[in-house]
């Protein structure tokens, strides 16, 4: 990822899902443009990997579905550097699971991931975004707005992120927290990335 030196030195960014991936890449993209990075997942070996690839990265080990995890996240954060500055909220699995096999509770456990968890890690963060004019970033897939035979629940629950995306950087906007999403989508060999914004507002990142 080609981010310009320390032009984030000094913010404070969160990234979920950051010991593997697109989170860890995201994670050492913002530590080499000099911000301080609290990387969160589960995985405490993965996510130590990622802090060993820089000294800015932090590890935070947490289950971000879990009752409470998404204000311990945010006051880790706040206790550590005293701003949050960006959230992003990469975490995520894919379902592919035809609409003869789902049950109520796949449905519930991935919308816990992509949807519930996002939603309120953004609320947690907002009081501290609003300080310093900060944003939120949510991964998305190009499944977010196109169908998907066979895993509609994931689109589904990335139509969601898109379209909270859309709202909340409509109704976080004269507060200047701006909101945005990327939807990758695996091409073998290649990473392409959309940028889903109101028109109204511009891409950030
Ligand atoms: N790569 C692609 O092809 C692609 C395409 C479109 C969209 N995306 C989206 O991009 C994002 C990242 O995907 P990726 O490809 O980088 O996948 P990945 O390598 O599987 O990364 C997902 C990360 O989320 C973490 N995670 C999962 N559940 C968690 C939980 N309950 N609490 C905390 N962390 C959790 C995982 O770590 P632990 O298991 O250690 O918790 C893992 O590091 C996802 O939102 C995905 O939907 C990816």
């Amino acid at each position: 990822m080609n981010v310009p030196n320390h032009h984030l030195a000094g913010r404070v960014v969160i990234v979920t899902g950051a010991g593997s991936g697109i989170g860890r890449a995201t994670a050492i993209a913002f530590a080499r443009a000099g911000a301080h990075v609290l990387g969160v997942g589960r995985r405490q070996a993965n996510l130590h990997h990622t802090a060993s690839e820089h000294s800015a990265i932090t590890a935070f080990v947490a289950d971000i579905c879990a009752e409470g995890t998404p204000a311990a996240v945010v006051n880790e954060a706040i206790d550590r550097w005293g701003r949050v500055d960006v959230l992003v909220n990469n975490a995520g699995a894919a379902a592919i699971i035809p609409l003869a096999e789902i049950t109520g509770t796949r449905i519930a456990e991935l919308f816990a991931l992509n949807v519930t968890a996002p939603s309120l890690l953004a609320r947690e963060a907002l009081p501290h975004l609003r300080e310093v004019a900060g944003s939120i970033v949510n991964v998305s897939s190009t499944f977010g707005h196109r169908p998907l035979p066979g895993g509609s629940h994931y689109a589904a629950s990335k139509s969601a992120i898109e379209m909270l995306t859309q709202s909340w950087a409509l109704e976080l906007a004269d507060e200047n927290v701006k909101v945005n999403a990327v939807a990758p989508e695996v091409v073998p060999g290649l990473v392409e990335v959309e940028v889903a914004v109101p028109r109204s507002r511009p891409a950030v990142w």
